[in-house]
């Protein structure tokens, strides 16, 4: 068996919570493997509304498994808050003993950095991802499975503090209580050890035994730490081949993957967006979408869908198909429009330059449509919006295999 993959197209918070959460019936296993709680994927079901930070969205499949990979940077403090919205999840949930831990230091770190940087802030979420992926690379980060030795474990963290004593000062950031630190360790330990597993092993034997296995990206592939928008990214690899590293899979175990995409376009946070729009259409995105962040809850920029990203996200996903989200949203517009190309300094280009920022975007624009909004049925589409999706594929050379008219689980085509 191969595992398939469901990553974002675009900047976040594209849906990919809703459509793991739709696909994973079809699954043994969902797997998250990059990112942390700077994550936020919905999944709505009738009348409850579920915000997912670590917690893979597969966790409403009573049937599947979820697991933690160790490309995710794991805050114990916020996960253990994440489970409390469930019943008991033993034997269905499971945390890799490699992923990197995301302490309280973490979070202070990111929030100073970004005080610093003033007007040149990237937006972060403030969660402490960045510095947690740091301590990664820089190799001196602590990993889940020391949470079962929580001596060793503080013993190790106070000799870290005082390694980066020099740091912490220069950032005017006080040293943790010991005592404080070590009822947190010990609070950890006794909530998270049952979940904590060697999930590598776990996940090819699954694989090996003919098991179905989903993977869920987190943020999108304009993220990206190497091909998004550089340095306004996240710190991890949110593209399709970062699912391998991020659970110990071979790139010969990926079987189909599915582009998540926004029918127009949003970011959170600073940094180049060319499709932006400040007019009432964007303001009418923003409003009908409900366009606020599921986890800083900050008012989501927006603009139209643009096909030259999401072709360049296709290429470097390998996607397999589009899947096209909240096309209701853009239901009663009387023009839409859809980016086919960019100026770079008075040349049209097809593809995404280092420098998104000095690109000008070139649209096709076209009447809207009436209404889409629970649609579930490809055929009675408005006319309009069959030749949309239609300019979409065109325009990204991928087919959208996909079609979501609304935030419910079952308000969702799949072609
Ligand atoms: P994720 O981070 O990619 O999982 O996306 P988020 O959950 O952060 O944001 C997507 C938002 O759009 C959520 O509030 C979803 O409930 C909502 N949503 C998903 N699909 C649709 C859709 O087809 N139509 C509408 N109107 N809302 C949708
Ligand atoms: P999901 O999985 C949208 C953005 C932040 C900021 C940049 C860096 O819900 O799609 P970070 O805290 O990661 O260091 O912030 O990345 N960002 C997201 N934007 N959706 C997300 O996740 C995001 N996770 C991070 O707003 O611009
Ligand atoms: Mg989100």
């Amino acid at each position: 068996m191969k595992a398939d993959v469901v990553v974002g197209g675009q900047w976040g918070d594209e849906g990919k919570g809703k459509i793991v959460d739709k696909l994973a019936m079809r699954y043994d296993m969902v797997c998250r493997s990059q990112g942390g709680h700077n994550a936020g994927h919905t999944i709505v079901v009738g009348e409850k509304k579920f915000a997912l930070h670590l917690v893979p969205s597969g966790i409403l499949n009573k049937n599947a498994i979820n697991i933690v990979g160790n490309g995710v940077v794991f805050s114990p403090e916020d996960f253990i808050k994440e489970l409390s919205q469930f019943d008991n999840l033993s034997g269905r949930l499971f945390i890799s003993d490699k992923a990197h831990l995301n302490l309280c230091y973490h979070k202070q770190i990111d929030t100073k950095k970004e005080l610093q940087k003033g007007k040149d802030a990237i937006g972060t979420t403030g969660k402490g991802i960045g510095p947690a992926y740091s301590d990664k690379i820089n190799r001196i980060g602590f990993r889940v499975g020391e949470l079962l030795d929580t001596d060793r474990l503080l013993h190790k963290i106070e000799q870290y503090y005082h390694n980066n004593k020099i740091y912490f000062d220069a950032l005017g950031l006080e040293k943790f209580d010991k005592n404080d630190m070590k009822t947190k360790l010990e609070y950890y330990h006794l909530n998270l050890a049952q979940y904590i597993t060697d999930t590598t092993t776990m996940v090819q034997k699954a694989l090996k035994d003919g098991k179905k296995i989903l993977l869920e990206g987190a943020q999108g592939a304009m993220l990206d730490i190497d091909f998004g928008t550089y340095p306004f990214v996240t710190s991890s690899t949110t593209v399709s081949s970062g699912a391998c590293t991020g659970l110990g899979l071979s790139v010969k175990d990926i079987g189909d993957v599915t582009c998540i995409v926004k029918a127009y376009c949003t970011r959170v946070g600073n940094g180049p967006f060319p499709t932006e729009d400040h007019t009432k259409y964007g303001d009418d995105m923003a409003r009908v979408g409900h366009e606020f962040g599921t986890t800083t809850g900050r008012k989501r920029r927006c603009g139209w869908f643009d096909a030259v990203a999401v072709a360049y996200a296709c290429r470097i996903n390998g996607c397999d198909i589009l899947s096209l989200m909240k096309l209701d949203v853009l239901d009663g517009f009387d023009e839409i429009k859809i980016c086919v190309a960019y100026e770079l300094n008075g040349e049209t280009i097809h593809t995404v330059p280092h420098d998104m920022s000095l690109v000008r975007p070139i649209y096709e624009s076209f009447d809207g449509w009436e209404k889409t909004e629970g649609i579930r049925d490809f055929d009675k589409l408005p006319a309009n919006a069959k030749k949309y999706i239609q300019l979409i594929e065109k325009h990204t050379g991928t087919k959208v295999g996909i079609v979501s008219t609304s935030p419910q689980r079952e308000d969702t085509i799949i072609l």
